[in-house]
């Protein structure tokens, strides 16, 4: 495999982005498991199909040159934000662009989500991958950044991410999504080392892709590891929790890190061990089990977006529920469990997040525990 360049693993930390009006706002507060005035509110994949704005931009551009165009991907970014009154904003982006300059062929299908034309079935394709030099090969997303930061309202935080180790290794042993992750195990059980080969160039090229959104202007980061549910606690320890470990040691301190999956009731300790400053957790488990059981984190989540099809009662009572399940601990940061799906009606999205804003805030005031 490529030797990384020299001092690539150390990463400048950049400039320091913390404005006044940052310091103090609530998601980024949340994050540190300090005290805020309501419990803020960010939704995953609040840019996408479900917008009317995004539909218009994506009739004109593909996925993956809107991805590719600063311009336009701050623009879907900031209309997120502004459209639902949300209190971060998150890079218009995907996890799978690293996988690009590492010499992987991707391409967007419509209806049949991303493909991977060349995976890795053995040591040899791995000894092929590039180190990726996200300056150079992903500097739309650095620009991206830049742009977004300056454009966006002072007082609302930009998060950057990136596909956890795990879940980038399953797209590109697998060429795709996938149901039992056949190969992607099989590569695990039957050629360890090839496996841990790969597992530290994810980590490592990760780290510095973090590390440099950092440095152009992201306030706080989240990694993906959409899919590592599908893995025993057994597995996780061995074959994925060193090198997550590493990653988010290896993330610019002081920058919060966002560790979330999916189907993960069986991992959420080793997930915890494995890092991050706030745990993010999807519906299938109860957010105050899964908050006790993580101990001193903070938590993110975890309302079910199928919720966000149904009537504005079921939907507030769904989300009060969750409130009440956090109480009145600092370090809530309110999500979906997974993303929201593309046929959402928006003005649901809208009334959640006003929901959330008013009741935890009058919870707040009242000095009751919702
Ligand atoms: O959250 C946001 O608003 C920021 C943007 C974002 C996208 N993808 C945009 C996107 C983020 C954070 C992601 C992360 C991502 N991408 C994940 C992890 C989150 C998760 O859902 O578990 C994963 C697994 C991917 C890989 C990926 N990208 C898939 C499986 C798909 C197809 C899904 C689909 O709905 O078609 C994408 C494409 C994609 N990424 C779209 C968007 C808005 C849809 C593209 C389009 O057709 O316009």
């Amino acid at each position: 495999m490529p030797q990384p360049p020299p001092g690539a693993s150390v990463e400048a930390a950049g400039p320091v982005q913390s404005s006044p009006e940052l310091l103090h706002a609530p998601f980024l507060r949340a994050c540190r498991r300090q005290p805020t005035p309501y419990t803020p509110i960010w939704l995953m994949r609040q840019a996408g199909r479900y917008m009317r704005e995004y539909q218009q931009i994506r009739d004109k551009v593909s996925f993956l040159e809107l991805c590719k165009t600063p311009d336009l991907a701050a623009e879907v970014t900031i209309t997120a934000v502004e459209r639902l009154g949300v209190d971060a904003a998150i890079i218009f982006a995907d996890i799978l662009l690293i996988l690009e300059p590492m010499g992987m062929h991707l391409e967007f299908t419509a209806g049949n989500g991303p493909v991977l034309h060349n995976p890795l079935r053995q040591a040899t394709d791995i000894a092929r991958l590039c180190q990726v030099a996200p300056e150079e090969s992903l500097d739309f997303v650095l620009q991206a950044i830049r742009i977004t930061r300056q454009h966006l309202k002072p007082h609302i935080p930009l998060i950057g991410f990136s596909g956890a180790p795990f879940t980038l290794a399953s797209y590109m042993i697998e060429g795709g999504a996938s149901r039992n992750y056949v190969q992607t195990k099989t590569l695990m059980y039957t050629q360890p080392e090839a496996w841990h080969t790969l597992m530290a160039f994810l980590s490592r090229n990760l780290a510095r892709y973090l590390n440099r959104q950092i440095a152009a202007g992201v306030q706080a980061v989240q990694l993906f590891d959409s899919w590592v549910g599908n893995l025993s606690p057994a597995d996780y320890r061995t074959f994925v929790l060193p090198h997550t470990q590493t990653l988010i040691a290896t993330v610019t301190p002081g920058v919060p890190v966002i560790h979330f999956g999916t189907s993960t009731s069986a991992l959420l300790e080793l997930m915890g061990q494995a890092g991050g400053d706030v745990i993010s957790v999807d519906y299938r488990v109860e957010l105050d089990h899964a908050w006790s059981r993580l101990g001193t984190v903070g938590i993110q989540g975890n309302l079910d977006p199928v919720v966000l099809y149904a009537d504005r009662p079921y939907l507030q009572q769904r989300a009060l529920r969750i409130l009440q399940q956090a109480g009145d601990r600092p370090g809530h940061i309110f999500n979906l469990g997974h993303g929201i799906l593309p046929t959402t009606p928006v003005d649901n999205v809208v009334a959640l997040v006003d929901y959330v804003h008013s009741m935890s805030e009058r919870g707040r005031q009242s000095g009751n525990a919702i």
